[in-house]
């Protein structure tokens, strides 16, 4: 009979396809659930059928985001909280696992960039301003990873199952010009994600990352278009330099976000980064 290094016999019991991806037993939370690609992701968990609740500082979005999933017969309730507040947190924490029980999926998809971080057009470096930069680093690694991590990742570690999906970025593995401060803070985020997976890798604990490439939300919608709608200088290069020569659309994030969460399709994989960027990052001119 065939053994691992463990002595566990190799050959687990087959797991039938319809279940590698039905998350019924799961309680997602998606922390800026609020936005365009966490809500995108919220609504993928919810079809597959978890209990998500989505988090975030805008009630109004919140809502209707909720609202959104129910109509599509998805399960979702709305928890206020600001991802860079320990004590927010964990009220949001407590108050989602007593409506829904042991939070056994976290996508952690708070973040962005500040304006004031983003370089203008031959504009010094040595100039950029400290305060931009602090609040780049706090947004997408304090309240973006950090402190989410911690306090669901306790509970999760005790209960000995979870799956965290940080949203990092593909600026995160090549930096791109003039958004410094975000890219090297996504640069943060997936080096914290494999940290984590080791930290947590025999506690029933996984951590990866999927890091999107170019999808138009609220945030960088200015820097990919004009007003007039036609695509900015930056847009066009973007798109000239994508394989797939489009922008990605947020439902595209929602089979890897799901696949990701469901402890038993994504069983072995941890400390991971998935880009999905239409191939930017596999190409150079
Ligand atoms: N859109 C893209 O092209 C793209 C590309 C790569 C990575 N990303 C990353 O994906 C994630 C989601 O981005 P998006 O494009 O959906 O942006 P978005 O602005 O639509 O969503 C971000 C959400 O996070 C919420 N948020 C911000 N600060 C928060 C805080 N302190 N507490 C709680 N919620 C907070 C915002 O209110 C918003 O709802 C971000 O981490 C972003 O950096 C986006």
């Amino acid at each position: 009979m065939l053994r691992d290094s463990q002595n566990e016999v190799l050959g687990t019991p087959k797991i039938l396809m319809s279940k590698l991806f039905n998350l019924s037993d799961e309680v997602a939370v998606v922390i800026g659930g609020t936005g365009g690609l966490g809500g995108a992701m919220a609504d993928a968990l919810a079809e597959a059928g978890a209990k998500v609740a989505v988090v975030g500082r805008n009630p109004e979005r919140g809502a209707q985001r909720v609202a959104e999933i129910k109509a599509a017969g998805g399960s979702a309730i709305f928890q206020a909280a600001d991802a860079l507040n320990k004590d927010s947190v964990v009220a949001a924490r407590d108050s989602i696992q007593g409506q829904l029980g042991t939070t056994t999926v976290l996508i952690n998809a708070a973040g962005g960039n500040h304006p004031d971080a983003t370089l203008p057009p031959g504009a010094d470096y040595c100039k950029l301003p400290l305060d931009a930069w602090r609040q780049v680093f706090d947004l997408n690694l304090v309240g973006g990873v950090l402190l989410p991590s911690q306090v669901f990742g306790e509970s999760m570690v005790s209960a000995g199952k979870g799956s965290i999906i940080n949203i990092a970025s593909m600026s995160g593995m090549i930096p791109l010009s003039r958004v410094v401060a975000y890219s090297a803070a996504k640069a943060a985020v997936i080096n914290l994600t494999q940290f984590l997976a080791r930290e947590w890798a025999t506690t029933g604990v996984r951590v990866n990352a999927i890091s999107p490439g170019f999808f138009p939300a609220e945030q960088n919608r200015a820097l990919l278009y004009n007003e007039d709608g036609s695509l900015s200088e930056r847009g066009s290069q973007i798109i000239g330099h994508t394989p797939m020569a489009r922008f990605g659309k947020p439902d595209e994030l929602g089979g890897v976000a799901v696949w990701l969460a469901s402890a038993a399709a994504a069983s072995f994989v941890t400390g991971q980064n998935i880009v999905v960027d239409g191939g930017f990052s596999s190409v150079t001119i």
